[in-house]
């Protein structure tokens, strides 16, 4: 901790997809503003490291090995956090695949795999957390969807559908919680320069590469825990990305010939060792 206040001292904070990227970069930037976060993703070895390197740093981090995709994971995370530490303040949607591909070159299992990782996923970690939250009378679910999930781009259509739906269900959510105390915030990030690009390379085998904005994950990290200490409906941590999403409403051939631009491709698959970035 920095000798800044703490804004979210006490503040438990559930994150899956921590062991890389911009779940991992939250986690830092969370525990550094006081909260104590509880990490998930498969790679308990990387949560393990994080969870320290955070504990040594005067912060408070436990680490809960698990898989979104697996229902029981999700319930377990919760139950620990509460175990542990009483209670769950906020839980944060985040662990998320990549894929680029027309839709008619995309396999079956590709699809079910996005669907059950980026959609899944949200929705067993969300629905964990908010039968906690309930309890308490208070919380914050929040998902990090995309920009692609308020305006399609090339190669993203079932990409794309993922994120879209991770905003929908945010969205009918907060109506659900309106004056509950509960508040569910949807994160709509470009480019971030993560492991993303690369464990599209590890588990699809191709490359993908573009023009278009790119941001750090330490931005959207900062962004997210600016919006746990100050809940709003979206946050946009490239904020010009708004404009898409605005023209996208108002002018659809107009936002189509914008994305245009913003086309990423596939590469054939070379080595990415020691890139954190495509
Ligand atoms: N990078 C971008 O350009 C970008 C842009 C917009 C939105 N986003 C979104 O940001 C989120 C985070 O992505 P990132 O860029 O930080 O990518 P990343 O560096 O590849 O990190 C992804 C995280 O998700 C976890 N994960 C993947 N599959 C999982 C599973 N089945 N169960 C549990 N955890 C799983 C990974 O951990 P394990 O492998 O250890 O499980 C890792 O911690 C995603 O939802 C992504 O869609 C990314």
């Amino acid at each position: 901790m920095n000798g800044h206040m703490a804004r979210l001292s006490s503040r438990v904070i559930a994150i899956t997809g921590a062991s890389a990227g911009i779940g991992a970069a939250t986690a830092r930037a969370a525990a550094a503003d006081g909260a104590t976060v509880v990490l998930s993703a498969r790679r308990g070895d990387r949560l393990d490291a994080l969870a320290a390197d955070i504990v040594r740093s005067g912060g408070h981090a436990l680490a809960v090995p698990g898989d979104v995709t697996r229902r029981e994971d999700m319930d377990a995370l919760v139950t620990r956090a509460v175990d542990a530490f009483g209670r769950l303040d906020a839980m944060i949607c985040n662990a998320g695949i990549g894929y680029h591909g027309a839709l008619d070159e995309t396999s079956d299992d590709v699809m079910r795999r996005l669907v059950e990782v980026n959609l899944m996923g949200t929705l067993y970690a969300a629905r964990a957390a908010l039968v906690q939250m309930r309890r308490q009378g208070a919380g914050h679910l929040i998902a990090v969807s995309s920009i692609a999930g308020r305006r399609g781009v090339g190669g993203s259509s079932v990409y794309g559908a993922t994120k879209a739906a991770q905003i929908a269900c945010f969205e009918a959510l907060r109506a659900d919680l309106a004056g509950t105390g509960i508040h569910a915030s949807i994160v709509l990030p470009v480019s971030t320069v993560t492991e993303f690009h690369d464990a599209i390379a590890r588990d699809f085998g191709h490359a993908v590469e573009g023009a278009g904005p790119r941001q750090s994950a330490d931005v959207v990290a900062r962004r997210i825990v600016d919006c746990l200490v100050h809940p709003r409906p979206e946050v946009y941590p490239y904020r010009p990305a708004w404009l898409l999403s605005a023209m996208s409403v108002l002018a659809p051939s107009v936002a189509d010939r914008v994305v245009q631009r913003f086309t990423r491709h596939r590469k054939p698959h070379h080595a990415t060792t020691g890139r954190s970035d495509t």
